[in-house]
């Protein structure tokens, strides 16, 4: 295991990342770690991540360089790198000369980091100080305008450290310079396959489950979907799940559960359609926390009942249920544990809440993965790209892309628009490219058009297509005019009741990615 140390940066994930992309496993760890804690899960290498602060900077985090006195392989990054330099020896400048964004560097001596890249290249640059002398003993290997060390290397040590962010896709050379790390001057050998996370997984769900039953609520998600796939490989029909039809669904997003996950899994499924319940509870009701509150508790109700239904027909075959199965991933992982406290800006509903008699213990194989990692898992046990490559869609559905009151015929039109939508986005290849496109009718708002001979007094459908790496921040998706047109035209044709399509061109922040 590699451990990065997370000096709080939004970038400790992304290098965590990136190493696994490189074959080698990676998780991350708090600056806070006492270094014996650090050095006792022996470590195969550690990587300093950048962070906000100043190394001057009152409480900024320190490095004790006893890290480095262990013989671990060390990789210093921004922030990590000033830590570095200025626990071994070197100096650390304020130079309060602010260096940001895409950078000329000049590798000085190739060394091991750079090897045979070129001695001009492009770096993503994010800092104030500099080093502006190395440690004893460290070659320095790159210099840019504002950090004249902007690279150093100790071969012997097995020491190394950059300025910039080889994480980042804007330094294009950062993830050889990275791979350069782990293999030429770490080391490491490149054994980090999604095929071997299959066959762990399996092996540790049996054996956490032995001849047990398991329940899992499927949400039509990537996430869900593949965890129970994989609980489904590993315990067979001894796994029943539940999926909650709270009719919020996008077109035809129920059936592919139905049919495609069961078709490719064999998965034991129970269907509960609860769509009128749902209804019920949200009619009259615009605020958008309050809808949010009302979908989770109805939903919670609803699994609640499904879950005892499971129970009590495990029961008269003299069985009991004592696992649930969640999708948790990594991320969510770091930052439920990480404590960095990011604000709670939109109460998410799929976490938790299940009343406190009725217990399982947790089945979470998707624990120690990333989103990408959890496709390619998917992709090994069979799920179609449908399920595997499916963007990301709020738990609350479409009851929060309608501005308004929630009602059956407003949900017919948007799921219409947006249909019509996602059709013209995928046949013009375009799903890749975009993180997620709601689509969201302004129910309360109308607006004068023509069509034919006649005036319309018709809804507005707005398009919100974002790029995003993560969903803390997006920025909108410049889409192709001619895309944009044929999705307007076939709304505005196809579905009544709307008669204007806006695009949607707010970042985030300030906007978030959906409307409610
Ligand atoms: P916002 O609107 O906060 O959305 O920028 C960020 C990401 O989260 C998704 N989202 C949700 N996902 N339950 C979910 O599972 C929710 O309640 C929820 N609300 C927002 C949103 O689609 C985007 O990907």
């Amino acid at each position: 295991t590699v451990l990065v140390v997370d000096f709080g940066a939004q970038y400790a994930q992304l290098i965590a990342r990136r190493i696994r992309e490189a074959g080698v496993y990676s998780e991350l760890v708090g600056s806070d770690v006492p270094v014996a804690e650090l050095l006792a899960r022996e470590p195969a290498a550690i990587v300093l991540s950048g962070g906000p602060s100043s190394v001057y900077a009152e409480g900024a985090p320190q490095v004790d360089p006893a890290v480095f006195e262990a013989g671990v392989p060390a990789f210093g990054i921004c922030y990590g790198f000033q830590a570095m330099a200025a626990s071994l020896g070197g100096t650390v400048a304020r130079t309060g000369d602010r260096e940001y964004g895409g950078t000329p560097l000049t590798v000085t001596t190739p060394g091991q980091l750079f090897g045979q890249l070129p001695n001009e290249q492009s770096v993503w640059m994010s800092h104030g100080d500099a080093v502006s002398a190395a440690p004893p003993g460290f070659t320095v290997t790159a210099t840019s305008t504002g950090a004249p060390v902007a690279a150093f290397e100790d071969v012997d040590r097995r020491l190394a450290g950059v300025q910039f962010h080889p994480e980042v896709k804007n330094t294009p050379h950062g993830q050889t310079v990275l791979e350069h790390f782990l293999f030429d001057i770490a080391g490491l050998e490149p054994s980090w396959t999604m095929a071997n996370v299959v066959d762990e997984q399996v092996a540790s769900i049996r054996a956490q489950i032995g001849d047990r039953r398991a329940i899992c609520g499927l949400s039509g998600g990537v996430d869900s979907a593949v965890a129970a796939a994989l609980v489904q490989r590993a315990i067979g029909d001894r796994l029943t799940c539940v999926y909650v039809d709270h009719g919020l669904m996008r077109e035809g997003e129920t059936e592919q559960i139905e049919r495609d996950f069961v078709a490719v899994t064999g998965a034991d499924l129970r269907v509960v359609d609860a769509s009128e319940q749902f209804l019920a509870a949200l009619a009259g009701v615009s605020d958008p926390e309050t809808k949010r509150k009302i979908i989770g508790r109805e939903f919670i109700r609803v699994f609640e009942q499904a879950a005892l239904d499971v129970i009590a027909d495990a029961k008269e075959h003299g069985e009991t249920v004592d696992f649930l199965v969640q999708g948790t991933l990594y991320p969510d992982v770091v930052e439920s544990g990480g404590g960095t406290g990011t604000a709670n800006i939109k109460s998410h509903h799929n976490v938790g809440g299940l009343p406190e008699d009725l217990t399982f213990t947790l089945v979470e194989p998707l624990r120690t993965l990333f989103k990408d990692e959890v496709r390619e898992v998917g992709r090994q046990l069979g799920l179609p790209d449908t399920l595997v490559q499916r963007q990301p869609f709020p738990g609350p559905g479409l009851g929060i892309r309608i501005i308004g009151e929630v009602t059956r015929e407003r949900l017919d039109v948007l799921r219409q628009a947006d249909a019509i939508a996602r059709e013209e986005l995928t046949a013009a290849k375009l799903d890749t490219e975009i993180w997620q496109c709601p689509v969201v009718l302004l129910a309360d708002v109308r607006s004068v058009g023509v069509q034919g001979d006649g005036r319309t007094y018709g809804h507005p459908i707005v398009l919100r297509p974002v790029s995003s790496e993560d969903a803390m921040t997006a920025d909108w998706t410049r889409l192709p005019y001619d895309v944009l047109a044929r999705i307007s035209t076939r709304i505005t044709n196809e579905v009544a009741e709307v008669n204007r399509v806006v695009l949607d061109v707010t970042s985030k922040p300030p906007g978030t990615i959906e409307w409610e």
